[in-house]
């Protein structure tokens, strides 16, 4: 007997042969994801064991390929006091910029002491206005900069949504993380082009790769210095300066130490000996990186998610990690 168009057989099979062909192209779909994910993450490992060998087996000459001088912002604690440590034991001379005299001295004293080399201190607020440029600049003078770190950076004690930050931490937030890196970087940097000769390294942070709520501003900044730093190594590249950005995650300093549960610190989150140790390692090596292979890890893991999943986590994770905060 012959079936009709509409008999229950005929329709059963075509409904099979449409699930089966949905199922295929879901398959395809599931394998090309899986494998995008793959691929990112075989980049990502072999990135930090390119920067692991390189640095155990053909570490860079730093004083040769960029120059004697480091400028380190922001170098009397913190990343910046490891960084100026770090490129002392590998030969450079040390001229640091920071707030406090007394610390500044300090440090300096004790890196001469256990690294021989010169070192210069300049005590400078960057919180303050504009005037504080032209004494940079003429301290500079005469100064054969190789590498510029630019380092110095401020977050506010506690996160908070916008409409209750205090106006005063808005301007700190913009003359110390966006105007210090820009104006050091129109100091240093045509000299450098001039030379074909040196090296950047623009402090960002991985709160600049995703909108922060409750650091909204704090991460706006750090989104600026990628961002500023990127193109910059475009403009650059026929003059051959190396412009790094870094996107640290968690490093244990006083910058974050308000939170009590970061400041119990750990294998995510590094002492800044160890971070800039890890991160040194890769200048001159990769360009655009998070320094630290964990933080690397836990970047290539929020790559997975959408943006605004992201963002909406990072909220509640705010309010966990500065207990008294609250979403509007
Ligand atoms: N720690 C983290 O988890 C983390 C993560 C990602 C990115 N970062 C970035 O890394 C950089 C260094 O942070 P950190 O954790 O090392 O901070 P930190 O421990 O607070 O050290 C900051 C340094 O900058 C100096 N400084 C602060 N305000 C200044 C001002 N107005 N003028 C001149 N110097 C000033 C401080 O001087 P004093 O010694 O006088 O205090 C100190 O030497 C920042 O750009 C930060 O955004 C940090």
């Amino acid at each position: 007997m012959a079936l009709s168009c509409d008999s229950p057989l005929l329709l059963w099979k075509q409904m099979s042969r449409t699930v089966m062909m949905y199922e295929e192209l879901f398959t395809i779909v599931g394998y090309v994801y899986a494998g995008k994910i793959l691929l990112s993450l075989t980049i990502t490992i072999v990135r930090e064991l390119r920067v692991i060998f390189r640095s155990r087996f053909w570490p860079i000459d730093l004083v040769s390929r960029y120059g004697k001088w480091a400028v380190v912002t922001g170098s009397t604690d913190g990343i910046g006091k490891a960084y100026a440590q770090e490129l002392a034991r590998r030969g450079l001379n040390i001229f640091l910029i920071s707030r406090n005299p007394e610390k500044l001295k300090k440090v300096a004293d004790e890196i001469e002491l256990e690294f021989g080399v010169e070192t210069k201190i300049l005590d400078v607020d960057f919180s303050l206005s504009r005037d504080i440029y032209p004494r940079i600049a003429s301290h500079l003078e005469g100064i054969e900069v190789g590498i510029l770190v630019n380092n110095v950076g401020f977050l506010n004690e506690t996160a908070m949504p916008f409409s209750r930050m205090c106006e005063d931490d808005l301007w700190k937030l913009i003359k110390i993380n966006i105007a210090a890196a820009t104006m050091m970087s129109k100091i240093i940097l045509p000299a450098m082009i001039k030379e074909k000769k040196g090296a950047v390294v623009n402090i960002s942070s991985v709160a600049g790769m995703h909108p922060l709520p409750m650091i909204a501003v704090y991460s706006a900044t750090k989104a600026y210095l990628y961002y500023f730093s990127e193109a910059l190594r475009r403009e650059c590249r026929s003059s051959k300066i190396t412009i790094q950005t870094l996107t640290p995650g968690y490093v244990n300093t006083n910058l974050i130490s308000t939170s009590s549960y970061l400041r119990r610190g750990g294998l995510s989150i590094p002492r800044a000996g160890k971070y800039v140790r890890h991160a040194i390692a890769t200048l001159g090596v990769v360009d655009t990186t998070c320094g630290y292979w964990i933080h690397e890890l836990q970047l290539w893991f929020a790559s997975l998610f959408p943006r605004y999943i992201i963002s909406e986590v990072c909220m509640y994770l705010q309010a966990f990690l500065y207990k008294d905060t609250k979403p509007e």
